[in-house]
């Protein structure tokens, strides 16, 4: 495999959605994926097909709807599953791909499937067999990859390409590999089996180490792999898996080592970063490279200086590179309907119908008259929480009020809405976040437990949103909730009412890691 270009393969929506409360409604699928093809991603994993009608419909939607870049549905390797994938796919606007995958490790093979090496081969040959029947191009993963014997490794891998698989992915699922090491497995595996050219090289990294990004880079460097798998904000199972803004921008800042070419348009990784982060409720870390708050801010007087001089002293890439734009003053009091929504056009939003516009347009009404500067970023979490939102939501908040001082133990009053009817009640607490979110439970007495509660500051300064995530689990389920708003604890009290709508919405959000 020798060419230059580095394919990029998104798997926030699939892997992603792994992570404790992350899943995404088909709506929310939807506009990630938008923003997905605006960045210019090659592949996009839409999600597990078969691992719920949901999720389903939310992959058929995506290939509904998207042209520019291939959409991909991941199936285990039997018939049926790779059957779902194949409905899910085959009406897509632009090309597909059916993404498949078996367990080849002792371990796997032995104590999850309960198959012999030979059964695992066997089925693995099939099910490429299988998609292929439908769809040209097929990748084939052996989970585990890392962690499983060479010699098996490329029997399957082996059989896999001569049936006609076009992509061979090779997962660290557990994060286990170390770079110099992993990126001579792949060179290895490339070197030994004798069909591999037919085959484009992929990696699938996990980031319990701390080392996806290193080992998807060795793998390209050292290995010749030429696909990246990876997820916007490294979001995924447990710790993560490889971020894509990192490796995008390594390959970019340092082609003269890589000596290779994404076609991403690097200044849609923020506006991505954001909108998942909103939609997910998985804040970014500040120190977070490259979409991290803290990502270009310069703190210590030499380093300011420096820059001042000369921007390359301290800076290997530019904020505006990757899409940080300046705070600026977009839209104020004033602004009427069409500058509001011009203004969603160029920051690439489209909502689905003109009620969602509507009532859009009556929260930014309802925020310019807290808030006299609005900014891009107010916008978006704005309608990010219009978008979480369904007309059907079982909660509500009408009103609240809540009280607190050095003298005072601090009380909540909250008025909500169940389904219709209107709700009172008033809790005292240890805060006023913590006597809110009693007021609410003694409404909705939904007994879910609190298992994250976190505020983020939507742009500078006092005046700016508090963006609150809370993460509510109940029954086996975790959900996360996101709210916004110039008060952090009335932003607080809709992220908690979010999270109680997402534990009672019949809309389906699955997490497809029980599948696996
Ligand atoms: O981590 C993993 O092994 C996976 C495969 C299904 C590709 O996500
Ligand atoms: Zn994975």
């Amino acid at each position: 495999m020798s060419t230059n270009k580095l394919i990029i393969f998104d798997t926030t929506m699939r892997d992603g959605e792994q992570s404790p409360g992350a899943s995404m409604t088909k709506v929310e699928k939807l506009r990630i994926a938008r923003q997905l093809e605006r960045m210019r991603v090659d592949v996009i994993e839409a999600g597990f097909p078969a691992s719920s009608n949901g999720d389903f419909e939310a992959v058929r939607a995506v290939a509904g709807v998207i042209r520019d870049s291939t959409v991909c549905g991941l199936c285990r390797a039997n018939d049926k599953d790779i059957q779902r994938g194949i409905d899910a796919l085959k009406g897509a606007k632009g090309p597909w791909r059916i993404h498949t995958f078996i367990a080849t490790s002792a371990l796997h093979m032995e104590k999850k499937l309960r198959m012999t090496p030979e059964q695992v081969l066997e089925q693995a040959k099939l099910s490429v067999r299988y998609a292929k029947n439908a769809c040209p191009d097929v990748e084939f993963s052996p989970e585990d990859g890392s962690r499983s014997d060479p010699d098996f490794l490329c029997r399957v891998l082996e059989a896999a390409i001569d049936e006609g698989a076009t992509t061979i992915n090779i997962p660290d699922t557990v994060g286990y590999a170390v770079p110099d090491q992993f990126g001579e497995m792949i060179l290895n595996l490339r070197k030994k089996i004798p069909n591999s050219d037919k085959a484009v090289w992929s990696v699938h990294c996990h980031n319990d180490l701390g080392m996806a990004v290193a080992n998807s880079l060795a793998a390209v460097r050292i290995g010749g792999a030429r696909q990246i798998e990876c997820t916007v904000n490294g979001l995924g199972e447990r710790a993560g898996n490889t971020s894509l803004e990192e490796v995008v921008m390594a390959v970019r800042t340092r082609k003269d080592f890589f000596k290779l070419d994404t076609r991403i348009d690097t200044t849609q990784i923020v506006p991505a970063s954001r909108l998942v982060s909103q939609i997910t409720g998985f804040v970014v870390q500040p120190n977070k490279a490259v979409v991290g708050a803290n990502a270009f801010a310069h703190a210590s007087g030499i380093h300011q200086d420096g820059v001042l001089k000369a921007r390359e002293t301290y800076e290997i890439m530019t904020a505006e590179d990757v899409g940080w734009s300046a705070n600026k003053i977009v839209l104020g009091k004033l602004s009427g309907r069409t500058a509001f929504k011009q203004r969603l056009k160029e920051l690439g939003i489209e909502l689905d119908h003109e009620d969602a516009y509507n009532k859009a347009f009556q929260r930014f009404k309802d925020l310019a008259d807290k808030k006299a500067e609005i900014f891009d970023e107010d916008l978006q979490a704005l309608v990010s929480q219009e978008a979480g939102v369904s007309s059907d939501e079982y909660w509500s908040l009408v009103s609240m009020s809540q009280g607190s001082g050095t003298d005072d133990r601090p009380h909540a009053a909250v008025v909500l809405n169940e389904n219709g009817t209107q709700k009172k009640s008033e809790s005292k607490g240890d805060g006023p976040v913590d006597a809110t979110f009693k007021a609410i439970e003694s409404v909705a007495k939904s007994g879910a437990e609190l298992l994250l509660y976190s505020v983020n500051a939507v742009t500078q300064g006092t005046e700016s949103q508090g963006e609150v995530t809370v993460r509510l689990a109940k029954g086996g389920r975790i959900v996360n909730g996101v709210g916004a708003d110039t008060d952090i604890i009335v932003a607080s009290a809709k992220a908690y009412i979010s999270a109680l709508n997402k534990l009672a919405s019949k809309v389906e959000r699955l997490n497809p890691q029980h599948q696996l």
